[in-house]
Formats: C-alpha cells, structure tokens, sequence
C-alpha cells in the first residue's frame, strides 16, 4: 500500500463557493477586508516560503530554533504516535520535529493549498519511507474530519498562523482543537511574541518586497478564480502595528480611485484613493494571554519554551482534566 493518501475534505466547488462569498461579503463593507487564506494558491505558497527565508522575517528561524533545541522534550512529553499538522504549508520545520518522535507511525498534514501539501509530502517520504502520510485538502477552522489513526496524537499548529484569526475565530477554533483530543493527546502551538514595532514591521514590509509581492497575490487570486479585473499595481503594501489590539495589519492600498469589475459576482467595487482593503492580522502574543485562551477552550498550558532572544514560543497543552 502507497504511504500517501491525499484526501479532499472539500470538493472543489466548495473552495470556490467560500472565496465568491468572502469576496462579495468582505468587498461590500466598510472598511473592506478579505481573510488571510485566500493568498495561498501555489504562487503564494512559494512566496511564503520565500518570506521565511528573508533576514526581516525572523519568526520561521525563532521557531526553528526552538523545535531544534526542544524536540527531544516535545517527544518525551507526548509519546505521539499521530503527528497531525494544520496549516502545514512546506512542512519544513515539522522535519526537525517528525526526526525526533521515535514512536511516530502516521503524520496528517492539514493545509488548503494542495500543491504545499504534495511537495511536502514528496519531500518527507524520501527522507522517512516508513512514515504513513494522510494529507488532507481542508479549511481547518471548518470542522476537522481527522482521519482515524494510532494515538497519542499531537496536534501541531506552528508558524504563529493562530495569529491570523481575529480573537473570537481562535475562542472557536481552540475549542474545536480541545473537542478533537482525546485525553493522552496534546497540543503543540507556535506563538509570535509582542517586541518592538520597528522589527515587528520590518517584519511584514521587506527590502526586497518578497511581502508586498505575497499581498498582492490575493489580487491574482480573485482574477483568475473570479474573473476580477484588479491591477496589482493600482495598490501599495502596507503594514502596520495596532498597539492596541497587539496585531500586525497587511492592508492594501488603493493608490487613486478605482473601479474592480467582477462579472461572475455581478458586482463593480469602488475604491477611493487612499482607501483600505484589510487582507490579514497577524495578532502577536504573551504567554499569560495564550494561557488564558487555552483555559477557556479546556485545554491546560504544561511547557513554554522560547528562542534564546525571546521573539517567539512554543506551547505544549493538555485537554483539562475537569470538565469546563
Ligand atoms: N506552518 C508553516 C506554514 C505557515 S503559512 C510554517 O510554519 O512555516 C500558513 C499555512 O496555512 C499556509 O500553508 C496556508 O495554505 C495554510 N492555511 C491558511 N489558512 C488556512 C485554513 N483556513 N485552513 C487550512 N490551511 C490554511
Ligand atoms: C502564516 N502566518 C503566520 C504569516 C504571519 O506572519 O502572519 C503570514 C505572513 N504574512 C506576511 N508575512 C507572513
């Protein structure tokens, strides 16, 4: 039997159902915004990977290190036999992580873009031939299918992508996350940490315009999808730090009046010069903060590790013993 399965959570035309609503819903209001999913197709899965590579973006080499120095803890602490992975994009760092559990026999990752999840996979069998690879085609904040596989199972959400869920998306999610762990199972989650906005900015407005350029995708998304007829170049890239809410914003743009015609939604959009499309937040985090999000969800907080610099950690956490 092959050691890859690749199944869709959802057909294809519910992919494209959701972008025609979140596009026809997120572009008719004020202000205007879109969820950060949308930049994913395989353009913008590579230039995510491109982002984790550049010297601003220091989250992916923060984490990195933590999952090289704390594997060994990560294995002792849950056994896991199922390695599940939301958001597993390129799976590179989950390498570091999938080399340290003796006792792994099955990894599932999760991810929407099924052209990050076949390269991973490609990439992972070669250096791990015994490992089964169940990756799934799905949106992870609806409804996890998990495959029935051998527990304990660690359920990883890396990256600091819970960053890119407003605050009442992720109470849904964790309790979503606390409702598929069985008891024995835990779950391991990457957090960006509140810092200095300079380098936090820096972070998301790069030299080389590797970020504006990934922004922009979810332009090129909508046109191809939905026969849209923005041009990339009417908008500017920008980041800002919300101190009060202690989130990253990626907005594009507009850079003079536009009008965007998107006949397969029937719809023409106005933008005034000047004016704003939100495409993400990416929300950064302190440890009391995340402790407490997981408590309300039931789920108990038992490591926190960081990098040596303190820009980034990991959670380890455990469905509570009482119920909530
Ligand atoms: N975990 C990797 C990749 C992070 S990029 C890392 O740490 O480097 C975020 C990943 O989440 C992308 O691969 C994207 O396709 C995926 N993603 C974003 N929103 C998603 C959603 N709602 N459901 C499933 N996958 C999603
Ligand atoms: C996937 N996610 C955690 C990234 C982030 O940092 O919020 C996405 C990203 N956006 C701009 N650069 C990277």
């Amino acid at each position: 039997m092959s050691p890859f399965v690749l199944t869709r959570a959802l057909p294809l035309d519910a992919t494209a159902a959701a972008l025609r609503a979140d596009v026809s819903a997120g572009l008719t209001r004020t202000p205007k915004e879109l969820p950060p999913k949308w930049f994913y197709d395989a353009r913008g899965s590579e230039l995510f990977d491109e982002i984790t590579l550049l010297p601003e973006y220091y989250p992916t080499r923060a984490e990195r290190e933590i999952l090289v120095d704390r594997s060994g803890d990560i294995a002792r602490a849950t056994g896991a036999r199922t390695l599940v992975e939301l958001g597993s994009g390129s799976s590179e760092k989950t390498r570091h992580l999938i080399r340290a559990l003796p006792a792994l026999d099955t990894y599932v990752p999760v991810d929407v873009s099924e052209s990050a999840l076949r390269g991973a996979a490609q990439t992972l069998l070669a250096e791990h031939p015994d490992l089964s690879v169940h990756a799934l085609v799905a949106d992870f904040q609806y409804g996890l299918a998990l495959p029935e596989t051998p527990g304990p199972r660690l359920l990883a959400f890396l990256g600091g992508t819970i960053g890119n869920l407003l605050p009442d998306e992720r109470a849904v999610f964790f309790r979503a996350l606390r409702a598929a762990l069985a008891p024995g199972d835990a779950l391991l989650l990457g957090t960006d940490l509140v810092k200095d906005e300079r380098t936090l900015v820096a972070a998301y407005d790069d030299a080389q315009g590797v970020t504006a350029a990934f922004n922009k995708n979810v332009l090129t998304v909508i046109n191809r999808e939905l026969e849209a007829d923005f041009d990339p170049d009417d908008f500017g890239h920008v980041a800002l730090w919300d101190a009060r809410h202690e989130w990253i914003e990626m907005r594009l743009r507009a850079r003079r009046d536009v009008v965007v015609k998107i006949p397969s939604l029937d719809l023409a959009v106005s933008f005034s010069a000047g004016e704003d499309l939100r495409t993400e937040v990416s929300a950064k985090f302190r440890r009391e903060g995340v402790r407490a999000e997981l408590a309300s969800a039931g789920l108990d907080l038992t490591h926190w590790w960081t990098d040596e610099q303190g820009r980034f950690a990991l959670s380890l956490s455990v469905p509570a013993s009482l119920p909530l």
